[in-house]
């Protein structure tokens, strides 16, 4: 079994909620996962993940400003921040001061349909393919180096709400591989 410390602690920042984190939660309790969560924040202190998190006694934070949240990280020893569902933008202050990596998941294929409101755009557009993104955070929002995708065929009588449920599936299943292999590339 690998010593917890050997495996890169991680920190996910919640809006909402929390599927993706609960995603993270069932692979990081695989023991050759190498990864396990140490810190959950949030910006919402009403969000259902900080339920989930205190239910899988993970530490949780309520995100007040940069400073609290950057000391919390250092306490707490965190060397990846995961953003799963996280609605604020971290700024370049924030990213300066934060000299780690950050992911991101988003739902759609990135480069297309960055932001808010993806489905109802991508169903607009009559795509017939959509998907899920996990990526790498820098200060240009949804645009940093992407690790993974999975592509989602669009049917013909999705509404959003159907295929934000179909992707949300593939979602849960992308960013735990996906941040596994990352780890696996970084640490070789
Ligand atoms: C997910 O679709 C994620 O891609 C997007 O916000 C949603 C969060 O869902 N950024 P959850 O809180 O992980 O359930």
């Amino acid at each position: 079994m690998k010593q917890s410390r050997l495996k890169s602690r991680l920190a996910i920042f919640i809006s909402g909620r929390g599927s993706n984190l609960l995603s993270l939660i069932r692979a990081t309790q695989d023991e050759d996962y190498p990864a396990s969560i140490s810190l959950v924040i949030s910006d919402q202190d009403q969000a259902n993940g900080l339920s989930l998190a205190r239910k899988h006694a993970i530490p949780t934070h309520i995100m007040e400003n940069d400073e609290t949240t950057l000391k919390f990280l250092a306490d707490h020893e965190i060397d990846i921040i995961c953003l799963a569902g996280f609605m604020t933008i971290l700024h370049s202050s924030f990213l300066q001061r934060w000299q780690k990596p950050i992911l991101n998941i988003h739902p759609s294929l990135l480069p297309l349909y960055k932001g808010l409101g993806v489905h109802e755009r991508v169903l607009a557009d009559g795509a017939s393919i959509s998907g899920c993104t996990v990526h790498h955070v820098t200060a240009e929002l949804d645009s940093g180096t992407i690790i993974a995708q999975q592509e989602v065929a669009v049917g013909k009588n999705d509404t959003a709400h159907s295929l934000a449920a179909r992707i949300l599936e593939e979602e849960h299943r992308l960013y735990p591989r996906a941040l596994k292999k990352f780890i696996e590339n970084r640490t070789g």
